[in-house]
């Protein structure tokens, strides 16, 4: 199960105006932990006025802040040790309580609270020829499988198409410059910029279904690709898929991780039956309670169980699957989980409310 620990920064560069990446050292006992397949998360966790980060139970003057970012760093060899030191792509959100505070507070030699590395938008490396379409951070996690991808397998392709506003506000540059300089024939890099006209390429403005219905098919061969990767605000992604869908591309070669969310939530589902209960499994142990007014299942575990896993709390992150044993749930939204995993039986449990008196839900599987 996905826990905590105290990891050291070693390293915060500026990406662009309003980006920075950072970088934790991995201290040999964790190394293990740590190992993260290409594509993965980390979520970190500031509790304000709590100084010590390796004292949980220390002060704290404030609501703790949980957020995910996207490891951007490749994944570690199977064979090798766990990787030493893990790198994330951070982004400035207006009003942002946590990429506020990495921006402008965050320094080298700081310690943060890590969970170890979750997520299913991973590319376990083969051959073949895969494709990502990503906008503006969501080239975070792509970095890392782009790199991953080209140098273990010496015979793989990779076709990106990114979107951004501004060269300027696009981050990592110069790492994908440098994998184009290693994998020339290997790596084909499409940049569309969405407020810039471009001296060369592809004109400017937003990659919508349409424009990449008609796009896709003059880069690459469309039905030829084994993976494709889409990742960015929840308006790019979804008409990627729609485009890649009239293309012809099956669900199950799809992959969508979504960094931001405008849509209103869905309305509140009708209270859960009167008396009912959640059993849930975490970390080998197991317990019973019962669920308050409106309560989502993680609510009523996290009142008793505070180490249960979550970081975003909106459907997005995937941190809280838990897998459903019995009885029955509605979720209020789901951005996380591809259609195999509800269809196995997993759910969200931040977005998870009983319909059922009795629910019981496994976290460890
Ligand atoms: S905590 Fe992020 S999806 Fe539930």
């Amino acid at each position: 199960m996905a826990r905590f620990h105290p990891l050291r920064v070693a390293a915060v560069d500026r990406l662009t105006d309003d980006s920075v990446a950072l970088t934790f050292a991995v201290p040999e006992a964790l190394r293990e932990e740590f190992r993260h397949a290409a594509g993965q998360h980390l979520a970190l966790r500031r509790v304000p006025g709590r100084t010590d980060a390796a004292d949980p139970a220390g002060p704290a003057d404030g609501v703790e802040v949980r957020r995910t970012y996207s490891i951007c760093s490749p994944a570690p060899d199977p064979g090798g040790p766990g990787p030493g030191t893990l790198k994330v792509g951070v982004r400035l959100v207006e009003g942002g309580a946590f990429s506020t505070y990495a921006m402008k507070e965050i320094g080298v030699g700081d310690e943060l609270d890590v969970m170890t590395p979750a997520g299913r938008f991973t590319l376990d490396p083969a051959p073949g020829l895969y494709a990502a379409v990503v906008g503006g951070s969501g080239i975070t996690p792509v970095l890392s499988i782009v790199a991953t991808l080209l140098a273990r397998e010496p015979s793989a392709r990779f076709c990106l198409l990114r979107s951004d506003r501004t060269a300027a506000s696009t981050m990592f540059l110069e790492e994908l410059a440098d994998l184009k300089d290693r994998f020339p024939e290997r790596l084909q890099l499409v940049t569309a910029l969405s407020r810039e006209e471009q001296q060369a390429g592809l004109p400017s403005g937003r990659l919508d279904r349409e424009r990449l219905t008609a796009l896709l098919p003059s880069l690459l061969p469309v039905g030829q690709v084994a993976g494709w990767f889409l990742c960015g605000p929840f308006g790019l992604v979804q008409g990627a898929e729609q485009a890649l869908r009239e293309l012809g591309v099956e669900r199950s070669r799809i992959h969508e991780e979504i960094f931001h969310v405008d849509v209103a939530p869905p309305p509140t589902h009708p209270a859960a039956p009167a008396h009912s209960t959640v059993t849930a499994r975490l970390d080998g142990r197991g317990g019973s309670w019962p669920v308050r007014d409106g309560e989502s299942v993680l609510e009523t575990v996290l009142r008793n169980r505070p180490d249960a896993p979550y970081a975003c709390k909106g459907g997005v992150c995937g941190t809280c699957r838990a897998f459903l044993v019995s009885g029955e749930v509605r979720m209020d939204r789901n951005f996380a989980l591809e259609p195999e995993e509800t269809d196995a039986g997993y759910v969200l449990a931040c977005q998870s409310h009983p319909v059922t008196e009795a629910v019981e839900v496994d976290f460890d599987r």
